[in-house]
């Protein structure tokens, strides 16, 4: 049985937070795509609570992988819209729990709003480049667009920025921001949306991830190609 399955099986319905049970098929889908294609590189997410998505993206990874995780954690003063409080101790006690014992985990405590130019270039350094790059921190326009342009600026060739409650009515900020991001000029554009999550990849190897997520779920009853932010996109829902 593989990492991530293993994982939902014994570990995902014992951790707390906001996550469908269906992502593991789209998980896996894109996964699976950059194996093929020879993408590589490491693991993050901004805004973890209490790890629930951070160790699927873990169980991803190979041996040597590194794992990322930035959040306010227990400095909620700067969890300004309440989007669920980040605790270390918990997420530390999930990873040791249900996560990956042989591979790299870094838990950096920080206001990601607050990350410079130089700051991200550290963070490629020292724990990137990124081919899974999860965004689910505050979810205001100002705290989603700054986060999505970290993550942009921090992915590998290939690498996939995975944006939490895009299009979800409690949290039209997301949704705002990444109308913003995606009217600017944006190195990522989107291929594929489900259960409020988007993907979105560098635009070389949009085409690519775009024909790739279409074969695989052409005879997906909830799927249909629409067209978001001038991008195709491979949507399901519900
Ligand atoms: C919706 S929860 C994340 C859910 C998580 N991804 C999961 O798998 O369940 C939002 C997280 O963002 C964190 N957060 C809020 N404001 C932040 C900020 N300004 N910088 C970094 N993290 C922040 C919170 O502490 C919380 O852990």
């Amino acid at each position: 049985m593989s990492a991530i399955d293993r994982y939902w099986r014994e570990g995902f319905p014992h951790v707390e937070g906001w996550v469908h049970g269906g992502l593991l098929a789209y998980l896996k889908l894109v996964d699976q795509i950059q194996a093929d294609a020879g993408i590589a590189g490491h693991g993050a997410e901004i805004g973890v609570f209490h790890g629930k998505f951070f160790i699927a993206l873990a169980s991803l990874l190979p041996p040597d992988g590194k794992m990322t995780a930035l959040d306010v954690f227990d400095d909620q003063s700067k969890n300004i819209d309440g989007a669920g409080e980040g605790s270390l101790e918990k997420i530390k006690s999930n990873v040791a729990a249900y996560g990956r014992c042989d591979i790299d985990h870094v838990y950096i405590a920080t206001d990601s709003t607050a990350l410079t130019a130089l700051d991200r270039v550290n963070l490629v350094r020292d724990r990137g480049p990124f081919r899974l790059f999860s965004v689910d921190g505050c979810h205001t326009v100002e705290h989603t667009l700054s986060d999505l342009r970290t993550a942009e600026d921090c992915l590998s060739s290939g690498g996939v920025i995975i944006l939490d409650d895009f299009m979800h009515p409690h949290w039209p900020g997301v949704t705002q921001a990444a109308s913003l991001f995606c009217a600017g000029v944006p190195r990522v554009a989107p291929f594929l949306y489900a259960h409020h999550k988007l993907f979105m990849v560098g635009v070389g190897w949009h085409a690519h991830f775009v024909d790739a997520c279409r074969n695989t779920l052409a005879h997906h009853d909830s799927m249909k190609m629409t067209t978001m932010f001038h991008s195709k996109v491979v949507s399901i829902y519900p």
